[in-house]
């Protein structure tokens, strides 16, 4: 492990604003200039010092074709350049104004069963469209030339939540784009025959115009096809990011771009996403009534840190009480804003925003929360954002410091898209329920995670879970031997190394080239029908239930350890381990129960030699941020019940809550965040 890594503080995540970021989402084209100095001195009031502004303003921006209005903009910059907030520029091109759809039909987007998209709601563009994305183009260009230099501009929020309702888009225009893409990836139809395997069901192509996307066909295409449509998908809207993003790094070089992701996406390759940003930025929805809220809230974050590579993040987007977008929308209740809003800070954010600054009176939106609720500020919700305020500002001495993880998760959208195409032995088995009921065992044990991608530097880390991984990319199995070969503890899960990056089976069956680590063969799959259950029997006289799936294994050089208890595969192993250089490589082939889990785990944890951040009572989570010598315990309770916790001694608590000698009392949604001792 690299102690540089490890105790680096980072930068501010925009030099312009060198605290942590505070604020929301800014719509001030709903409002008449009397409101916008009132809500800039509502804003300093609570420590707001960041705004993302113009999200949805290409309407008022751009009102006629080329026609651009920006003097109202330019008073509101000013306006809030005189209170001393900073702006979070928006391009505004999530939403074209209903002009471009007039004079451009074809920009609509096309679903798969050809049912267009049409104006009246939002985001209704097919990214292939020429017409969008020169629109698009100039509008950013525009803002760059007229917005780089204003003294409130710090940073630039590209588009908004690429993907969020048109994830795809089947429309001609899109058919065209795809076919460049595919010409681009196989150079020949030979070559893209091969990799398609277009001799099963006759479909053989001669010409690339005989190619279309995955449309509604009369039964399940292609899956090497619907995988390539996948990338596709991904790559065009990073294309759309990329010409905005060019415009702005050519104008403002030196003014951090950033576009707001919604936690684990499938639809978006987010580690070459991630890449293009000078930083990451998340929107969370949680639903309040969810009791694994905690645990997803804590997953995500850790997402946004690790596609940042350990960097800081800004979670760009929350709602102070409820959302408009479910049937029910319960508001979160009191406390919980500021305990998961301060559960981001624990896990690397540098900022905390809101979807949005003032309620709006019209539109779909209106009965979303809002951090100045339509009661103002004689309201719960004004009383709770005022404290957050103040608690991000006690906060400050946090900001920049790392979260060290000595755990990893592997996640791969290609194999995720993979994994969960039609036609595979279950439809059950999807990637992040397996994910998520992992990363709840370490959740619970305050064991912090990375994700990591394909091919990443794993020296920082003693564990790896690989968790369904279906599709095996080239070099990938040398990747993970040479990390267990060097005492790397590695636990890979059922349904592993079936197919290559073609999708297609690789020879001799899985798990494929993973056979020398794992020191396994499959000899099948046994996929279990709901309510179909088998036993997990470790050797230990112990015994917990299983379902969804087994695999049905020969061991080679693995040695079993636990056995199915029923079914014909009775007695074969169900769980292994093969010590492989000097680590091992753990092989799971079923989906146990929680207890089944913990088990595997925690031996998994013990031989990796992985210690808990600190150990405390259910509920209670734990999560430690380091940089420069400082290191700061986050300490946030999610029980329902008032707990003790024996903390590190001579700690201080930042947000000055109860601490006597090294007792810490927490209520219930109660955060200490303690000035610790560095320990390493
Ligand atoms: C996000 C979006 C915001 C707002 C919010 C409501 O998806 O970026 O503009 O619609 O949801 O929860």
């Amino acid at each position: 492990m690299t102690q540089a890594t490890l105790f680096r503080r980072w930068a501010p995540l925009a030099p312009r604003v060198p605290h942590l970021i505070y604020g929301g989402d800014y719509n001030p084209e709903q409002w008449d200039e009397a409101v916008w100095l009132e809500d800039a001195h509502l804003m300093r009031e609570v420590g707001v010092n960041l705004v993302s502004l113009g999200v949805f303003a290409w309407s008022s921006l751009e009102p006629r074709p080329g026609a651009y209005d920006f003097i109202w903009l330019d008073r509101v910059m000013d306006v809030l350049h005189a209170h001393e907030v900073k702006v979070n520029l928006s391009t505004a091109t999530a939403s074209p104004p209903p002009w471009l759809a007039r004079l451009h039909p074809d920009s609509l987007p096309v679903t798969a069963d050809g049912v267009i998209l049409h104006p009246g709601a939002r985001q209704q563009y097919s990214p292939s469209s020429s017409a969008y994305r020169e629109a698009a183009v100039q509008l950013a260009t525009r803002l760059a030339e007229r917005y780089g230099a204003h003294p409130a501009l710090a940073m630039w929020h590209v588009n908004n939540e690429y993907g969020c309702h048109v994830r795809e888009c089947f429309s001609d225009a899109s058919a065209a784009s795809f076919r460049r893409w595919l010409e681009a990836r196989y150079g020949t139809l030979d070559a893209l025959n091969n990799a398609w395997g277009t001799s099963f069901w006759s479909q053989r192509y001669g010409e690339w115009e005989e190619i279309y996307p995955p449309r509604r066909a009369p039964t399940a295409v292609n899956p090497s096809q619907q995988l390539d449509w996948r990338r596709f998908c991904s790559d065009v809207l990073l294309e759309c990011f990329e010409l905005e993003r060019a415009v702005l790094k050519r104008i403002t070089p030196d003014v951090p771009v950033t576009t707001n992701f919604m936690g684990f996406f499938k639809p978006l390759d987010l580690w070459r996403w991630a890449e293009r940003e000078d930083l990451v930025s998340n929107d969370a929805y949680p639903e309040p009534a969810d009791p694994g809220a905690p645990v997803d809230g804590a997953m995500g974050a850790d997402l946004m840190r690790s596609l940042g590579r350990g960097r800081p993040w800004i979670l760009m987007e929350q709602t102070p009480t409820a959302v408009v977008s479910r049937p029910v929308n319960t508001p979160r209740r009191p406390g919980e804003m500021r305990l998961m809003s301060l559960q981001s800070v624990a896990r690397g954010a540098d900022g905390v925003m809101f979807f949005q600054w003032r309620a709006s009176q019209v539109g779909a939106e209106k009965f979303h929360g809002a951090m100045l609720p339509h009661g103002g500020t004689r309201t719960r919700t004004w009383r709770e954002i005022s404290e957050l305020g103040g608690d991000l500002a006690r906060l400050e001495p946090v900001r920049g410091a790392g979260v060290p993880a000595e755990t990893a998760m592997l996640l791969d959208w290609e194999s995720w898209w993979a994994l969960e195409l039609e036609a595979r032995p279950s439809r059950e088995v999807q990637l992040l329920d397996q994910l998520r009921a992992s990363y709840e065992v370490l959740w619970e044990r305050n064991v912090p995670v990375d994700f990591v991608a394909p091919h990443a530097d794993l020296s920082a880390y003693k564990l790896l879970l690989a968790p369904n991984l279906y599709l095996v990319q080239g070099g990938m199995a040398e990747w993970l031997e040479t990390f267990v070969a060097a005492g790397g503890t590695l636990l890979m899960s059922f349904f592993s190394g079936v197919v290559d990056t073609r999708e297609q089976v690789f020879a001799g069956g899985p798990p494929g080239p993973l056979r020398r680590l794992l020191g396994l063969r499959v000899e099948e799959f046994v996929p279990l029908v709901q309510g179909q259950e088998n036993r997990l029997e470790p050797e230990n006289g112990l015994s917990f239930s299983c379902d969804l799936w087994a695999d049905v294994l020969e061991l080679e050089s693995a040695e079993a350890i636990a056995r199915f208890g029923n079914d014909f595969f009775a007695g074969r192993a169900a769980a292994t381990r093969h010590s492989f250089g000097l680590g091992a490589a753990y092989y799971l082939a079923t989906r146990p129960d929680a207890g089944g889990l913990r088990w595997l785990l925690e031996r998994a944890l013990n031989e990796a030699g992985v210690r808990p951040t600190l150990k405390t009572p259910r509920g209670v989570e734990v999560v430690r941020r380091e940089g420069d010598g400082h290191s700061f315990l986050f300490v946030m309770n999610h029980a329902p019940q008032p707990v003790e916790i024996i903390v590190p001694p001579r700690a201080r608590d930042l947000l000055g809550g109860d601490l006597e000698a090294n007792c810490l009392r927490l209520p219930p949604k109660g955060v200490a965040v303690l000035e610790v001792e560095q320990t390493r």
